[in-house]
Order: C-alpha cells, then structure tokens, then sequence
C-alpha cells in the first residue's frame, strides 16, 4: 500500500506547517498593515550576477494596492537591483533571480519581458533619469505610450494630464531634453512612465543629484499622483528623510536583505533608524558605554 499523493498524516502535517508558515509570511508586511492583498509581493529571491555575485540573499516584500512603499538602503545595499529583478531588467546585466518569486496583480511574472510588465501596468523609472538626450521633451513623453492601443485620443489626454501634474515640462516640451534642467529630466523620466497608463511605478533614487526644493516638489507630484490616480509607487531612495515623509510603509535593506520593515512613522521613531539612517544622533555618542550600546545596535544591520 503506497502513499498517494496529499495523504498521510505526516505529510498532510507538513504541508498544514507550511500553509501556516506561509500565512505569518503575509500576516506581516507593508499590504497587511494597510489590510489589503499586495498588488506587487516579492517573495525571497535571490539575484546572482555574472553566475557567482550573489546580491540579493532572500528579499521579501509587499507593495499594497494604492500605496506609496519605501524601499531604502545606502549604496549597494540591493534597491536597484530589488527593482531590476521585478521589471526584468536583470538579464541585460548578466544578473538572474535564482531563487524565490514575484507576482503582480496575483501572477507570477518573473519570466515575462519587460514589455508585457508594462502592458500589465507596472513601470520602472530608472536611477539617474534617462531621457533621450536629443528627443524634445514631448518627444520623450510619448514614446512611454508606445505599448498603448487605445488611439491618439486617449494618448493626447494622458499628455495633458502629465502637463498638469508637471507644468514644468509644458514650459519645456519643445526643448532637447539632454539640454534640461536634472529636475526637469528626472520629471521628464516619471511623465514618460505615466504615458505607459500605469497603476505601478517602480522609481528608483527620484532625489538623486537634484537640489532639496526639487526633490520636494518630485515628491509632491508623487503624492498628488498617488492620491488622485490611484498609482502605487514602489520608491528605491538612499534619502530616508524624505521617502518616510511620504511613504506610508518601509523596508529597510542592508547587503541584499530586509533588516527591517515597518510603518514609516514608527521607522522614523526607531532609534536605529534614526542613528543609521536620519543622521540623528543620541547624546553623548561619544563616550565608551555609547560606543558599546553603538556597536551592539549595529549588530542588526550585519
Ligand atoms: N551588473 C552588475 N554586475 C555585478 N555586480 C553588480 C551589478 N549591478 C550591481 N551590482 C552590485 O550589486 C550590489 C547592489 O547594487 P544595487 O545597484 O542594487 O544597489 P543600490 O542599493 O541600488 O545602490 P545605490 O544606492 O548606490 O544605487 C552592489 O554591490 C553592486 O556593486
Ligand atoms: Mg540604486
């Protein structure tokens, strides 16, 4: 008498320990606390570039449906390629997800092309804000509308709403973009996302290299984007101070794992955060009993 497939005791014991392990794994997270179904969910994969660099050791996260997530962390920490791996834009970099899986809207996607991410509605706004230097502003715009089918009308909307979002770039729209302001590339880079009539944005480093008013006027249209259009934003940012400003929910990653998750409020009281990652310091740091308490809080992050 064999075992058929789904029965004895002790496998039907096994597989109820998993189903419960699974079930504590989203218990936690960014989509439970906001008590919703995450739209995007990573689940413990791990990236390998060139076949033998191994730099993400078991990510997890979730991004709730209609919410902005922080996903923070200094240099090399893994942000970029956290989002790469989602958008399948690993391959081009001789890296791979080798373990673990990503689903959108409840489907595994980690082996669809970067195009058909897009026409799902999930699009990634890369660091340093690539736009094509010697396509005008407009121009730039509307090749994010190219995986649409749904007519010159609709498309022509979409370039006014974008132009309302950012009045900057109507200012702009015939200018070469490589001849535009960083802020107004980096807004040029986030409207040509929005012409791709998202409901996902994956942007990573919005603040980098612009002056702190700019970078508060991007977050201001990220809000406002996420407020009046519904569009969840995965946000990469080395700049803690802002993204848990308007973030509703962080991760926080240290060589290529989450250390630490969390309501961004309760991240921006945690005393670690705020040593590590707010640059603000606890009284007396400098005496030997801190440095102690110092290196023993570090312990976290190794
Ligand atoms: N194509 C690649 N080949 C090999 N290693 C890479 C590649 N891209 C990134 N890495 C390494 O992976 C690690 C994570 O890099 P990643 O760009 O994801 O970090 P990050 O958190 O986005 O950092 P930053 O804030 O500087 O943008 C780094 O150690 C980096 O050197
Ligand atoms: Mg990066």
């Amino acid at each position: 008498m064999g075992n058929r497939a789904g029965g004895g005791p002790l496998i039907r014991l096994q597989l109820k320990v998993l189903r419960d392990m699974a079930n504590i794994v989203h218990a936690e997270g960014a989509a439970a606390a906001a008590g919703q179904a995450p739209v995007l969910s990573i689940n413990n994969i791990e990236v390998i570039y060139d076949h033998v660099i191994l730099v993400l050791k078991g990510v997890s996260l979730d991004v709730p449906q209609g919410g902005i997530t922080a996903l923070l962390g200094a240099n090399g920490a893994g942000k970029t390629t956290t989002l790469k791996a989602v958008s399948n834009l690993l391959k081009a970099e001789r890296g791979q997800v080798t373990k673990g899986s990503i689903t959108f809207k409840g489907e595994r996607v980690d082996t669809l092309n970067p195009n058909d991410l897009v026409r799902r509605g999930c699009i990634q706004v890369m660091e340093g804000r690539h736009c094509f230097g010697h396509l005008s502003v407009e121009e730039n715009l509307l090749t994010g509308a190219f995986t649409r089918k749904d007519g010159q009308a609709a498309i022509a909307n979409d370039l006014e709403m974008v132009y309302n979002y950012f009045p900057r770039l109507r200012e702009r729209r015939n200018s070469q973009a490589g001849y535009t302001s960083g802020g107004e590339q980096q807004m040029c880079a986030i409207g040509r996302a929005l012409m791709s009539k998202p409901t996902t944005i994956l942007l990573d480093e919005p603040s980098m290299g612009l002056a702190p008013q700019l970078v508060e006027e991007i977050f201001e249209i990220v809000k406002a984007l996420n407020d009046n259009e519904g569009v969840s934003f995965l946000l990469a940012e080395q700049n803690t101070n802002i993204a848990l400003r308007y973030a509703k929910y962080g991760y926080i990653l240290e060589n290529g794992r989450v250390v630490m998750d969390g309501e961004a409020q309760a991240l921006r009281d945690n005393e670690d955060v705020k040593e590590f990652y707010l640059g603000v310091s606890g009284e007396n740091r400098r005496s030997f009993r801190n440095v102690k308490a110092y290196k023993r809080r570090k312990r976290w992050l190794a």
